[in-house]
């Protein structure tokens, strides 16, 4: 390498996030826009760590590696995005990058992690043309657009605490392009909410979420779905502010279940909810009236439970997990996991 050569290394990590109003439909014909809006929790524990050694070169070139290890699958999954995305990074073009990464949370734990990953590696490529220009920050609306090129949900990731994606009347300056920080929108109660993640099944996604948006696109009750989203966006933004607990719990719950419930009457159909997915629910239930604690569930595209819960709560919800839920988790894994400060430069 030429002492003239630019080059350097950059590292990010970037947290996973956990939608409590649900993106799943795309717009058809659209790169990455969602049918309706969502609203998420920006988490911690769960995260990607990724540095990526960069050098000029005459040509674009990746060498990509997981855990120390080669890994085809994610290396294609980069090389289609930065080739199909080059014009939004030209400075790649006469790079050569290396680029490493990491997940913080357990290998497998079957939590999806592109919003984590595809979040940290915009980035970094963020970062590496921060320096090619000279400039002393990165533009984290640019860097949230470019996530959600890669991977919808991981727009939501870059901004701590709280954020939202997709157009609606009920935020200014919300939009379909990239996602907007609720950090400044939301009650004190929920700036430390707990998420504990209780893994029921640690097997890979039966279903990817590619394939999932698109079984939107034939399904019946599309319609009514975007709309209730709708609705459930701009009565949760009045329950962030007002710290509502009760409603956050009814719309939470409600949205997991209108999630998994399109699954189950897609065509073919999906179901992704496991018997200890609902053994976790039906005693939550019982907790919840038995103690009148404000602690409710949501569920990604897959069987794991997501525990929400105030931070004033927490030794009685997490007593609860050990003693009654822990038993229904697999080798008893759950993950505490809470609201997070967002990306962070290492
Ligand atoms: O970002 P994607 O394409 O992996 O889709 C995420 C879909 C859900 O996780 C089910 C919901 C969401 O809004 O995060």
């Amino acid at each position: 390498m030429s002492e003239n050569t630019l080059h350097g290394g950059v590292k990010w990590q970037s947290p996973s996030n956990i939608a409590l109003v649900k993106y799943w439909g795309k717009k058809p014909g659209m790169k990455q826009i969602p049918q309706n809006p969502s609203i998420s929790f920006t988490l911690s524990k769960c995260s990607t760590e990724t540095s990526i050694f960069y050098e000029e070169s005459d040509r674009f070139g990746l060498h990509f590696r997981f855990d120390g290890k080669e890994n085809p699958e994610f290396q294609t999954k980069i090389a289609e995005f930065l080739k199909e995305h080059l014009s939004d990074f030209p400075f790649l073009n006469e790079m050569d990058l290396n680029i490493s990464s990491h997940n913080t949370f357990p290998h497998s734990s079957g939590i999806a992690s592109s919003a984590s990953s595809m979040s940290a590696l915009v980035l970094c490529l963020l970062d590496i043309e921060r320096v090619v220009n000279g400039e002393k920050k990165i533009d984290m609306k640019k860097a949230s657009c470019l996530a959600r090129l890669a991977s919808g949900s991981a727009c939501r990731s870059v901004f701590p605490k709280m954020a939202l994606w997709g157009a609606t009347d009920a935020f200014d300056g919300s939009c379909d392009d990239y996602a907007v920080s609720l950090e400044n929108e939301i009650h004190p109660v929920f700036r430390s909410y707990h998420d504990s993640i209780l893994i029921v099944s640690d097997a890979k996604k039966a279903v990817s979420s590619r394939a999932g948006h698109a079984l939107m696109d034939a399904n019946a009750y599309a319609d009514v779905r975007y709309h209730e989203a709708r609705q459930h966006v701009a009565t949760l933004l009045e329950v962030l502010k007002n710290g509502d607990l009760e409603t956050f719990c009814r719309i939470t719950e409600a949205e997991a279940m209108q999630l998994h419930a399109l699954m189950m009457c897609s065509e073919p159909s999906v179901m992704l909810m496991k018997p200890n997915t609902l053994r976790i629910i039906n005693n939550l239930y019982e907790f919840r009236r038995e103690t009148d604690i404000p602690v409710c569930f949501t569920l990604d595209a897959g069987p794991n439970v997501h525990l929400l819960y105030p931070d004033s709560d927490a030794e009685l919800v997490e007593r609860f997990i050990m003693d009654e839920l822990e038993r229904y988790c697999v080798d008893g894994t759950w993950i505490a996991d809470h609201v997070g400060d967002g990306p962070s430069r290492c």
